[in-house]
C-alpha cells in the first residue's frame, strides 16, 4: 500500500480515484486550490469510504506550499490531475493554459526529485492523438496536431515527463490517455461540476434534463458517421478510477516511461447518447441540430488491449450506468 499525493484530488477524475484508492487500503493526500471544485469533496469522498483524505489547500505552483507539503508527508507516488481542462476557454486564453499547466507540473517534478519520490502517474488526453491516424487510436499511434492550447498542454507535459523518465533511471512514468470520461459515483455524492455553460456533452445533457437548459445543441449531423454525428468512447469515471489504482501498481514495479488509453473501445454517437439518457431515465432531451464545432473529429475511441493485458483492467460499466449514475448526481445537486 502506498501514500499517494493527488494534485486536483477534489476534481471530478481526481475525487473518483481517492475513493477507490482509500477502498483499496491506500493513503491519500489531496493537493488541491479549489479553482475549479470544493472542499466540501473532501467530506464527501469521507461519507463514501470512511476514511478522511488528508488535505492542503495549495496551487501546485506554489513552490514553498509544496515543498511543505513533500516535508509534511512522505509521499511515495504522485497521481498528477490538477491543471485547465476547459477546451473553448484555452483558445480564448492560451497563454493563461500555458503557464498554468505546464507551471505546475514542472513545480511538481522538480520537488518530486528534491524529495526522492520517484513514481508519477500523469492525467494525459485522447486530445493527443489530434488528426493525424484513423480510429481506433493505439498508444504507439502518432501524436501531435492537437486543435487547440489545451490539447498541446497535455502533448508537452507528456514529452516533459518522457524526458524525465530518460535522464533518471530511477523515474517511473504512466502517461494514461482518457478517452471521454462521465457518470459519477453511484451514491451520488460526488460528479462532474461545471462551472458556467458545460463544454462536454454529457453535463450538458444532465442540465437540460434539470431544467437548467432548454435544449441541447447537437454539434454536426453531417459527419462521416452512421448517423451524422459524432462518435466518441465515453467511459464511466468510477471504471477510469479504478485504471489508476492499476496503474499505480504496475508504476511500483517498472522504471521509464509507459503509455496506456483508459477507454472502452466502443465508440457511441451524440444521437445514440440522448436515446440511452432519455431509456435510462425515463426523460425527454430536447435538441436543436447546430453547425458544427470547431477542432471536433469525426470518431474518437481507443485501443484497449495493452491496458488489458498489462494494467489487467478494463473498462466495466455500461452506456446506461453511465447515464443513470449521471443524472443520479445532477439531481441530487438541484
Ligand atoms: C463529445 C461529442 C461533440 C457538447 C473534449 C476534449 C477532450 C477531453 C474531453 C477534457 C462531440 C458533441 C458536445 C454539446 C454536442 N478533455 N457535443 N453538443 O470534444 O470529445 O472531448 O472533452 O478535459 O480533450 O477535447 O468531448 O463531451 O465536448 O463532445 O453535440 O453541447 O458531443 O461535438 O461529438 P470531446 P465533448
Amino acid at each position: 500500500m502506498s501514500k499517494v499525493l493527488l494534485t486536483g484530488g477534489t476534481g471530478f477524475i481526481g475525487s473518483h480515484t481517492a475513493v477507490e484508492l482509500l477502498e483499496q487500503g491506500h493513503e491519500v493526500v489531496i493537493a488541491d486550490d479549489l479553482s475549479n471544485s470544493s472542499r466540501d469533496v473532501v467530506n464527501r469522498i469521507e461519507q463514501i469510504t470512511g476514511k478522511r483524505p488528508v488535505f492542503y489547500e495549495l496551487d501546485v505552483a506554489d513552490r514553498k506550499g509544496l515543498a511543505k507539503l513533500f516535508a509534511e508527508q512522505d509521499i511515495e507516488a504522485v497521481i498528477h490531475f490538477a491543471g485547465f481542462k476547459a477546451v473553448g476557454e484555452s483558445v480564448v486564453k492560451p497563454l493563461m493554459y500555458y503557464r498554468n499547466n505546464l507551471d505546475t507540473s514542472l513545480t511538481l517534478l522538480e520537488t518530486m526529485a528534491e524529495y526522492g519520490c520517484r513514481r508519477i502517474i500523469f492525467s494525459s488526453s485522447s486530445t493527443v492523438y489530434g488528426a493525424l491516424s484513423p480510429c481506433p487510436f493505439r498508444e504507439d499511434s502518432p501524436v501531435g496536431g492537437c486543435s487547440n492550447p489545451y490539447g498541446w498542454t497535455k502533448f508537452m507535459i507528456e514529452k516533459i515527463l518522457q524526458d524525465a523518465a530518460r535522464a533518471d533511471e530511477q523515474l517511473s512514468v504512466v502517461l494514461l490517455r482518457y478517452f471521454n470520461p462521465v457518470g459519477a459515483h453511484e451514491s451520488g455524492l460526488i460528479g462532474e461540476k461545471p462551472g458556467g455553460i458545460p463544454n462536454n456533452l454529457m453535463p450538458y445533457i444532465t442540465q437540460v434534463a434539470a431544467g437548467i437548459r432548454d435544449h441541447l445543441n447537437v454539434f454536426g449531423d453531417d459527419y462521416e458517421t452512421p448517423d451524422g454525428t459524432g462518435v466518441r468512447d465515453y467511459i464511466h469515471v468510477v471504471d477510469l478510477a479504478k485504471g489508476h489504482v492499476a496503474a499505480l501498481g504496475y508504476a511500483e514495479t517498472h522504471t521509464g516511461t509507459e503509455i496506456f488509453n483508459l477507454g472502452t473501445g466502443k465508440g457511441t454517437s451524440v444521437m445514440e447518447m440522448i436515446r440511452a439518457f432519455e431509456k435510462a431515465n425515463g426523460l425527454q432531451i430536447p435538441y436543436v441540430i447546430a453547425p458544427r464545432r470547431p477542432g471536433d473529429l469525426a470518431y474518437s475511441y481507443a485501443e484497449t488491449k495493452k491496458a488489458e493485458s498489462v494494467l489487467h483492467w478494463k473498462a466495466e460499466k455500461t452506456i446506461e450506468d453511465m447515464c443513470r449514475d449521471a443524472w443520479r448526481f445532477e439531481k441530487g445537486m438541484l
